[in-house]
């Protein structure tokens, strides 16, 4: 694992993971990515964790098999919900596809930038089918937006399922 962000905050913890090339977050591209680096990101996650009532920590890695590892191992770690930017990966690795379909907790799938504005390649999305949801486009917006969604997903879940009319409005 190239870079773990310890936990912060008291409450659930919603692990946030990074795969390649996030680490440059900051000087790569930042036409598209922005100009925060992964720690200015991971601190206003942090602020919003508290807010939330939350706790978060992070993951950063350049290799497959360890975002395959982390999300795997979280759900036994107490973790409750996972934000997943997969970089590249996103569009290439069933690994990491299935890794996210296995996890058992709730997985939001976020990306800096809008994918589908930018190359055809960046268009195909493998590992969506699995991810609970997909925020992209706003920058690190989309992480923040993703830990609300990923924490309302995480009490939902620890509620159990709605049924009847309760269903129809938690949609
Ligand atoms: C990204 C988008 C991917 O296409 C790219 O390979 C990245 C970052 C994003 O956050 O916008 O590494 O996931």
């Amino acid at each position: 694992m190239s870079r773990v962000w310890e936990r912060s905050g008291s409450g659930p913890p919603v692990l946030v993971v990074n795969g390649p090339n996030l680490g440059a977050l900051g000087r790569r591209d930042p036409g598209h990515y922005g100009a925060l680096d992964l720690d200015a990101v991971m601190s206003r996650l942090v602020k919003l964790a508290a807010e939330l009532e939350l706790a978060v920590e992070g993951r950063q890695s350049d290799h497959e098999g360890e975002v395959v590892e982390a999300l795997l191992a979280a759900r036994g770690r107490g973790v409750v919900a996972a934000l997943l930017n997969p970089g590249a990966l996103a569009h290439t690795s069933y690994a990491v596809r299935d890794a996210v379909e296995a996890a058992g907790i709730p997985v939001v799938e976020v990306h800096l930038s809008n994918v589908h504005a930018r190359e055809r390649w960046r268009h195909r999305l493998v590992i969506a089918s699995a991810s609970a949801g997909v925020i992209a486009g706003l920058g690190p917006l989309s992480y923040e937006l993703g830990l609300r969604a990923a924490a309302e997903l995480a009490s939902r879940a620890r509620r159990g399922p709605p049924s009847g009319q309760a269903a129809e409005q938690a949609r």
